[in-house]
């Protein structure tokens, strides 16, 4: 039998579809506090986008440990072989808005929620291992170039390209967006990135440097901007289709789980600087460590609850596993509970999405929607120390320390490693074929630009590979180089 309707204060409701008036065809009362409920709480239905990465596709899922890496971290969510950890995946574009199609040429958030028994270790990266700066000061301005113009409210690739002509450490994930990669055909068909160096220690107190990848084992696909606009024209919901519907008929996504290990102090010796967000470890020197598998098997049961309320932050870890000073990586430790604070409210970690499963004890109290327990069990232990029997410091846990020498200063980056060479060998390692969209991709993108910003970008693509330049020069239909 269905359940009774009633207000949200749970009273009985008479009526769901007619409002109270004063006579048959008279006006509506003001006493119709039901009518004035349902209006009001539609009108307050819609929670403030995600200032970037707002458009979002998710799914839940498990972590299994295939490889015992307990040697480099201490993290119990890779403490034996076969164990398995719940968690939540939400991707994203970067830059459309909630209602974005999807299959446009953006990068993807590849963000994942691990609900371990020591805390919640959430990994928010992308699907490509760099970003487009190496200083978190950079972000807004970099967000503006990719947001809508503020007189045309439309896209604008001048912006674009006069803030990436300028940021020249930007060029590696320039090609990479340009290229093939960017526009996987959905979520399964492309790798996902932690791109930062994050940080292992282990029990013994040692430390490690480690980069995490996530390998798609159902093989890369993409769509070229052709494939891609003919998608749009039929839907432009293809990732939700081809995401949710997979896991509904049973076809679970996975992926490979890597790391690339740096013991501390070789950090001090490699020839790039390798807390330098727009930079790769090569993989000859850092080979990838098998660590487990994610698997998506289960659609979450409400969109709103799971994948909208999701607060993913880079400040989620856990004993084991921490920060490396990647300068980008220590803004964004910052940003987002911030930014979740905004959007989700005081609480937002105890809504669905984002309560740890394992035990949670901390002295935060009162505020705005305190709808959990507002004692930790305990109304005398409300202040720390006490002797009251309240949740305690536990220091074994503590990091081994790291230590850092130099002056105070807002540092140039200085190493003579510069920022062509991997652009340069990403673009060598791409065949013909993919060198020729890459080209057209580039020269589409770059429609209606300053002739003058074009040619600061080009003399960037030129710094990496002659070839790379020349080759959009081509596309461009402008004169090549060398022949003014
Ligand atoms: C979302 C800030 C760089 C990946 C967000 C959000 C903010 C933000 C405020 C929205 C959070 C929310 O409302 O839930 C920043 C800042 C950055 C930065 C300040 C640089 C200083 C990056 C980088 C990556 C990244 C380098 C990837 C390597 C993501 C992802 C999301 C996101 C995947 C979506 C999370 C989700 O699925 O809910 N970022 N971001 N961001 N960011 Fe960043």
């Amino acid at each position: 039998m269905a359940k009774r309707l009633t207000t949200s204060a749970g009273a009985p409701v008479g009526s769901n579809q007619k409002s109270l008036t004063a006579g048959n065809r008279g006006p509506v009362l003001l006493q119709d506090y039901q009518l004035i409920e349902k209006l009001a709480h539609q009108n307050r239905e819609r929670i403030p986008e995600r200032v970037v990465h707002a458009k979002g596709w998710g799914a839940q899922g498990t972590f299994t440990v295939t490889h015992d890496i307990s040697k480099y971290t201490r993290a119990k969510i890779f403490s034996e072989i076969g164990k398995q950890t719940p968690m939540l995946a939400r991707f994203s574009t970067v830059a459309g808005e909630m209602g974005a199609a999807d299959t446009e040429r953006d990068v993807r958030g590849f963000s994942l929620k691990f609900y371990t028994e020591e805390g919640n270790w959430d990994l928010v990266g992308n699907n490509t291992p760099v970003f487009f700066i190496r200083d978190g000061y950079k972000f807004p301005d970099f967000i503006r170039t990719q947001k809508r113009h503020p007189k045309s409210n439309l896209r604008s690739p001048e912006a674009m390209w006069d803030f990436w002509s300028q940021v020249p450490e930007s060029l590696h994930q320039v090609t990479i967006l340009m290229s093939d990669r960017g526009i996987p055909k959905a979520p399964m068909f492309m790798n996902g990135y932690g791109s930062h160096t994050f940080s292992f220690w282990n029990n013994d107190g040692e430390r490690f440097w480690v980069k995490f990848h996530f390998k798609t084992m159902q093989g890369h696909q993409h769509y070229t901007n052709e494939e891609a606009a003919e998608i749009i024209g039929q839907t432009r919901e293809k990732y939700q289709e081809e995401l949710f519907g997979g896991i509904e008929k049973g076809e679970f996504p996975k992926w490979a789980v890597k790391v690339q290990i740096m013991p501390e102090k070789e950090a001090e010796q490699t020839p790039y600087n390798p807390f330098d967000l727009t930079k790769v470890w090569p993989h000859a020197d850092y080979p990838l460590i098998d660590v487990g598998e994610i698997e998506l098997n289960k659609n979450p049961d409400n969109y709103f609850q799971y994948v909208e309320n999701a607060a993913y932050s880079p400040s989620n870890v856990v004993p084991g596993i921490g920060f490396s000073p990647d300068k980008v990586l220590q803004a964004r430790i910052f940003s987002y509970a911030d930014a979740h604070r905004y959007r989700l409210g005081t609480h937002y970690e105890a809504l669905p999405a984002n309560a740890a499963l394992s035990e949670t004890n901390h002295y935060h109290k009162d505020g705005s929607m305190r709808f959990f327990d507002n004692n930790s069990a305990n109304p005398d232990a409300y202040y720390e120390p006490n002797t009251k029997g309240g949740p305690v410091e536990d220091p074994s846990i503590l990091e081994p320390p790291m230590s850092i020498h130099g002056d105070i200063q807002r540092y140039e980056e200085n190493d003579t490693y510069g920022e062509y060479k991997q652009p340069g060998d990403l673009f060598r390692m791409f065949n013909d074929e993919q060198k020729e969209r890459l080209f057209n991709n580039i020269a589409g993108a770059m429609e209606g630009v300053s002739m003058e910003i074009i040619e600061r970008q080009l003399a960037h693509f030129d710094k990496a590979d002659p070839a790379y330049g020349a080759g959009i020069r081509k596309a461009l239909g402008i004169t090549p180089l060398g022949s003014y």
